[in-house]
């Protein structure tokens, strides 16, 4: 079970803190169902992250208005939930396209090298003058994470399928980048076809637009959605669109 540190916050926002623990309940038992473990298995994942001292280290840097025991947004168990992922996976490739100050690819590479095995490709647009992330892409990530990282500059609809084609065949491909219909069925088309039977595409946003319903609805997979974050199983049978 998640402690909160500060009891008088949950004390002072009941309402905040039973949307917390509600969250972590539903992403805890859809985590525990989609990938066949106990809720105690996953649970125990989930306190290897929130009790780490890399959690800590990440909202400290981040200054994030969010914070990781914080009772005002349910946001925080998007990052642990890709760590989580990973550790129950124990990838040899994943491929993320969108990394901006890195917490995803901080969590993932983490979860890498708690694995003690693994390569995290991340792809992501050259800063831009006037961007709100005014620091270098993947700023987050510390220097220890880095060995297992390959950060590439450029846009997924350049540098996506010559990495695919480089690696032929990956665990979990992760989409956070652009949220528009055409880029989000783009990536998950070429990350699809690449994705071995078993593995995994997670998508976040996935609200945005239809893509993902439609993605799910013509291909053939197990999908679960937690808020927004969609996951994706690839099973036997290929692709059919
Ligand atoms: C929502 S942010 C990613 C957040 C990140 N995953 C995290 O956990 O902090 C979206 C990022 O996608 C990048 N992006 C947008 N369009 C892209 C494209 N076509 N190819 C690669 N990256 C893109 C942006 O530069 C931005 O950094």
């Amino acid at each position: 079970m998640i402690k909160f540190k500060n009891i008088a916050i949950a004390l002072k926002s009941p309402i905040k803190a039973a949307q917390y623990s509600a969250a972590y309940w539903s992403y805890k038992r859809a985590v525990a169902s989609f990938a066949g473990l106990s809720n105690k298995e996953v649970e125990k994942l989930y306190c290897e992250i929130f009790e780490s001292d890399f959690i800590k280290d990440i909202a400290e840097r981040s200054d994030s208005p969010v914070g990781f025991s914080n009772l005002t947004m349910l946001a925080p168990f998007r990052a642990p939930t890709l760590y989580v992922i990973t550790r129950i996976l124990k990838p040899e490739h994943v491929v993320e396209t969108g990394v901006a100050n890195g917490f995803s690819s901080a969590f993932i590479l983490h979860a890498l090298e708690a694995n003690k095995k693994g390569r995290l490709y991340s792809i992501d647009l050259p800063n831009q003058p006037g961007q709100v992330i005014e620091k270098q892409t993947g700023w987050l990530v510390s220097d220890d994470l880095r060995s297992r990282w390959d950060l590439i500059i450029g846009s997924s609809r350049d540098m996506l399928e010559p990495l695919m084609k480089k690696l032929q065949a990956i665990d979990i491909f992760y989409h956070d980048s652009e949220h528009s219909y055409e880029n989000m069925m783009f990536e998950f088309k070429l990350a699809w076809k690449y994705i071995k039977p078993d593995g995994y595409m997670l998508a976040d946003d996935i609200t945005d637009n239809s893509s993902y319903n439609e993605f799910v609805r013509d291909n053939d997979c197990r999908h679960k959605e937690l808020f927004k974050l969609g996951i994706m199983q690839k099973l036997n049978r290929g692709v059919s669109i």
